[in-house]
């Protein structure tokens, strides 16, 4: 194992794409950013520089942060962010994972511009549990916006309202020739026939899920979030902000070009997006001015397409990788998960209420301390520990016209788990607006995806289906719009975790909560103190 040193200068730069021309925020001039490399086992440190007028902070998406929480990221959650012209060191150790993952900002919507991949290759020595293949490449997929990302946020809060979709989705940065100036614009993914590929597949986009199909191509898939699944064919992926998925192409064409397409998916009926990604794979000798093999992707709302992938993931469960799911359940949480609206008398449209979103009814507040700091120095009068483990009533959850009375209260609410307690959490989603997927992150664990359904959860029938077998574990698993998912995990690691919808404007109308893993006694159930450069608010 070694220690690998990164340097991350967050700067401005022009970005042109879509025929305009616009600064971003970037990590060294990238978008996307560069990609960290690392193997199991390596301590990775980060020295990110802010020369922007932004405050920033980095998260490093997945990665377990075992006893280091001060490296997790999350602005006001870990760690206070780090104002402009001052650095901060991230200093973790990747402990028991491989695979791909992903690093972004973690305040404001910096996530947009300020993300790239992570790659983390076994153990020297170690071989992956599939045929090697011959190269490996990294896609990001993302959004863009035409306008500065912070003044389509800004603006949505001050009305009350949505704010705008994006312009367009991106493959590595480049959308594809979606308008007349952007021809030349999109990625190529060169192939020689015969040889096989893993993509490393990262969903980096704010607010979308995304399919993503190669025509004439099947893709196996091969691990999803850092961790191996069974291996299985598809046409179509389906990949949730957050979300990374690798995947096995063999090139087994003489020659042509193929689209790659990204596509939203939308399982909601408030938002229209027709903006496709495109990119091309190109096999080696084919002449660039030769037709490309078309795919046209799934239509919006292809729902089958997503749940026959989702339930076709399974955890690869092997003698070398087992799923160790846990069998018994000291906290069952039942979380409902949704959007709503509340009064807001300054906004300017909505007729004086706002869009909001809650777990629970609590739409979180975010505190002005960073709760990590809070709890480790006892600083009172940060967070309050009653965060509720049931709704405050039961209702018909999926109904699009639930009861009157269900105003949500806002609150720093965090739930207590002492450490090594295993827990089970049913995300439930809401239609109070109308129903809508919900890409649930959990920070500081890995989870088992026991569960999922459409409708509303039924505790007495559904918990006899649970695959406690080889359920597919990861780090963010999609609430299907009007259905239910249910997760368990092992509290097994000291600290605050924030657990929020990765969809970002759901974030910030408060669809969040966190969970505060109790110091124990032993050396290894504490948090290490925090380091000397941790920010200050
Ligand atoms: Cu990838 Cu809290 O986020």
């Amino acid at each position: 194992c070694r220690v690998r040193h990164y340097k991350f200068n967050v700067v401005m730069k022009n970005s042109s794409r879509l025929c305009s021309t616009k600064p971003i925020v970037t990590v060294n001039g990238r978008f996307p950013g560069p990609t960290l490399t690392a193997r199991e086992g390596d301590t990775v440190l980060v020295k990110v520089v802010n020369h922007v007028k932004y405050n920033v902070s980095i998260h490093w998406h997945g990665i377990r942060q075992l006893r280091t929480g001060w490296a997790d990221g999350p602005a006001y959650i870990t760690q206070c962010p780090i104002q402009p012209g001052q650095s901060y060191v991230y200093n973790f150790t990747i402990t028991g994972q491989r695979g791909t993952l992903l690093w972004h900002a973690h305040i404001l919507w910096l996530r947009a511009t300020v993300h790239g991949a992570i790659v983390i290759l076994p153990k020297r020595g170690v071989p992956y549990p599939f045929p090697k293949p011959d190269k490996e490449v990294v896609v990001v997929l993302a959004e863009y916006w035409k306008a500065d990302t912070e003044a389509v946020i800004n603006q949505a809060q001050k009305s009350g309202l949505a704010p705008n979709v994006s312009d367009a989705h991106t493959i590595n940065g480049l959308p594809g020739p979606v308008s007349n100036c952007s021809t030349q614009h999109a990625f190529k993914l060169s192939v020689n026939a015969g040889k096989s590929y893993m993509l490393r597949i990262i969903n980096a986009a704010l607010n979308e899920e995304l399919f993503f199909k190669i025509a004439g191509h099947k893709l196996t898939v091969v691990e999803v979030d850092a961790t191996y699944v069974k291996p299985f064919k598809t046409d179509t992926i389906v990949i949730a902000p957050g979300q990374t998925t690798n995947v096995l192409l063999t090139a087994d064409k003489a020659s042509g070009k193929y689209l790659m397409a990204a596509s939203p998916f939308m399982d909601a009926p408030i938002a229209v997006d027709n903006a496709t990604a495109t990119a091309t794979l190109h096999y080696s000798g084919t002449l660039s001015s030769s037709p490309t093999t078309l795919t046209s992707p799934p239509p919006q709302n292809a729902t089958s397409i997503a749940e026959n992938f989702t339930n076709s993931l399974r955890s690869l469960n092997s003698k070398k990788f087992p799923a160790k799911v846990p069998l018994t359940v000291d906290h069952p949480l039942f979380i409902t998960a949704g959007l709503g609206i509340n009064p807001c008398p300054s906004c300017k449209a909505g007729n004086g209420s706002r869009v909001v979103a809650s777990m629970n009814n609590v739409t979180f507040i975010m505190p002005t301390t960073a709760l990590l700091q809070a709890h480790y120095f006892k600083i009172k009068g940060v967070f309050t520990t009653d965060f509720p483990s049931n709704p405050p009533f039961a209702f018909n959850y999926t109904s699009t016209t639930p009861p009157a009375n269900l105003g949500t209260i806002n609150g720093t609410k965090l739930y207590r788990l002492p450490y090594n307690s295993t827990v089970q959490l049913v995300l439930q989603d809401t239609g109070i607006i109308a129903p809508e997927n919900h890409p649930i992150h959990l920070h500081g664990f890995n989870f088992f995806a026991v569960g999922r359904g459409l409708g509303n959860f039924n505790p007495k029938k559904d918990p006899k289906k649970f695959n406690l077998l080889d359920p597919v574990e990861r780090n963010t698993v999609s609430v299907p719009s009007g259905g239910w998912t249910a997760i368990r995990f092992l509290a097994d690691n000291p600290g605050v975790w924030f657990m929020h919808c990765h969809l970002e404007v759901h974030t910030t109308w408060g669809l969040k909560m966190a969970f505060l893993v109790d110091n124990g006694k032993g050396p290894n159930e504490s948090i290490l103190p925090p380091p000397s450069d941790l920010p200050k608010c």
